[in-house]
């Protein structure tokens, strides 16, 4: 068995030079080529991590033998054409969220995927936090008893990704907060559940502030953008009814007056017995007045927080990755239902 996945990285924006700083610590993967379409981002890209080869269309690096995997960080309207073209060519995918901007896409993906005995896992990254592992390892032993509810947020008070960018356009990036932030926390919560079978959503969304150019994140992005286009959502919700019976409750928002200065980010999931939450992982069990701080077990082995390294060494060893990507295909259905009921108003069947 080769010890080091052969990748390539497509798309070297944020994401993308994340990808190519964790390949480069991770002992189970090497980048051996980049493609941008910003042909001088990724000259700079290969020069900074040594990567031999550039490429500007990513149909070339996908042409290249020795490429084994690519990791894809481009706009959302790209990412099941990316990773559909990269099965085709006989390449493993670690693919940036959502799977695609249609769930009919996403669909088409998965069948591929299916196909092709090849591995495709969407970057759920939070699953691989170790105080993920360790709620779930409670609730795995049956610390909260009957699980009912889960309430996953993630709420920022100003952090819309540059205004007029492809993150703030719906037909380039397919949804605003919710797909950018809503979808790792309410992943989380699934997970957790261990329960991906939805019934129905009611959801809504609203646009209000960055239409306005009110909470943009502070940090410079790398292309100027016109501005004030801005067609998605900064603040969406959506209650989740699960055919168990259970139900999800999630929020998110890019930017909103917010008066909370607590967690950002969390999921709770409660139980009959206890109840977990995250970020940091808590218990609250048996009687209830007080809870837990849970430390997680010492130092799990290097690098098994980082999803670019878990799926390298989930393809050397044949191992399933913790992401199954008929899950993250459920996700997907889910964000399309949530934002059909938020555009109709009404209850939307999943
Ligand atoms: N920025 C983050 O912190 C972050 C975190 C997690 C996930 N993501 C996800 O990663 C993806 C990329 O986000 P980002 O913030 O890096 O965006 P970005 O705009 O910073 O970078 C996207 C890059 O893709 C390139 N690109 C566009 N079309 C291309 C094509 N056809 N072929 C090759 N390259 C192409 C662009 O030139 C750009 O360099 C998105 O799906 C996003 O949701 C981003």
């Amino acid at each position: 068995m080769a010890d080091k996945l052969r990748c390539g990285v497509i798309g070297v924006g944020a994401a993308g030079m994340d990808h190519l700083s964790r390949l480069a610590a991770t002992p189970r993967a090497t980048a051996v080529a980049i493609a941008d379409t910003h042909a001088r981002r990724a000259r700079e890209a290969s020069e900074r991590f040594h990567v031999p080869r550039s490429y500007s269309d990513y149909r070339e690096l996908l042409d290249q033998p020795d490429v084994e995997a690519v990791t894809v960080a481009v706009p959302n309207h790209l990412h099941a054409t990316v990773a559909l073209d990269a099965l085709k060519a006989g390449k493993h995918v670690l693919l940036e969220p959502p799977m695609a901007v249609r769930a009919r896409d996403a669909q088409r993906l998965a069948d591929s995927a299916r196909k092709s005995r090849r591995t495709v896992m969407l970057a759920q990254g939070l699953r691989l936090h170790r105080h993920t592992v360790l709620a779930r390892a409670l609730i795995d032993r049956g610390d909260l008893g009957e699980m009912y509810h889960a309430r996953a947020f993630w709420l920022r008070r100003a952090g819309i990704p540059k205004i007029g960018s492809w993150y703030t356009q719906k037909h380039l990036s397919g949804g605003g907060c919710l797909l950018d932030l809503g979808l790792h926390v309410l992943d989380l919560a699934l997970h957790l559940m261990k329960d991906f079978e939805v019934k129905s959503v009611s959801a809504v969304q609203h646009g209000k502030l960055g239409a306005r150019g009110v909470g943009e994140l502070d940090t410079a992005r790398a292309d100027p953008a016109p501005a004030r286009l801005f067609d998605v959502e900064d603040f969406g919700a959506a209650l989740i009814r699960m055919k168990s019976g259970r139900t999800v409750s999630l929020e998110a928002a890019w930017a909103g007056f917010l008066t909370d200065d607590g967690r950002e980010q969390g999921v709770e999931v409660l139980g009959t017995h206890g109840g977990v939450s995250l970020f940091p992982a808590r218990l609250l069990r048996g009687m209830m007045d007080g809870w837990e701080m849970l430390q997680p077990s010492a130092p799990r082995a290097p690098h098994a927080e980082d999803c670019i390294h878990h799926f390298a060494a989930c393809v050397l060893e044949g191992r399933k990755p913790i992401v199954p990507l008929d899950q993250s295909l459920r996700l997907q259905h889910i964000l399309e239902a949530i934002s059909t009921s938020a555009a109709s108003g009404k209850d939307v069947l999943v």
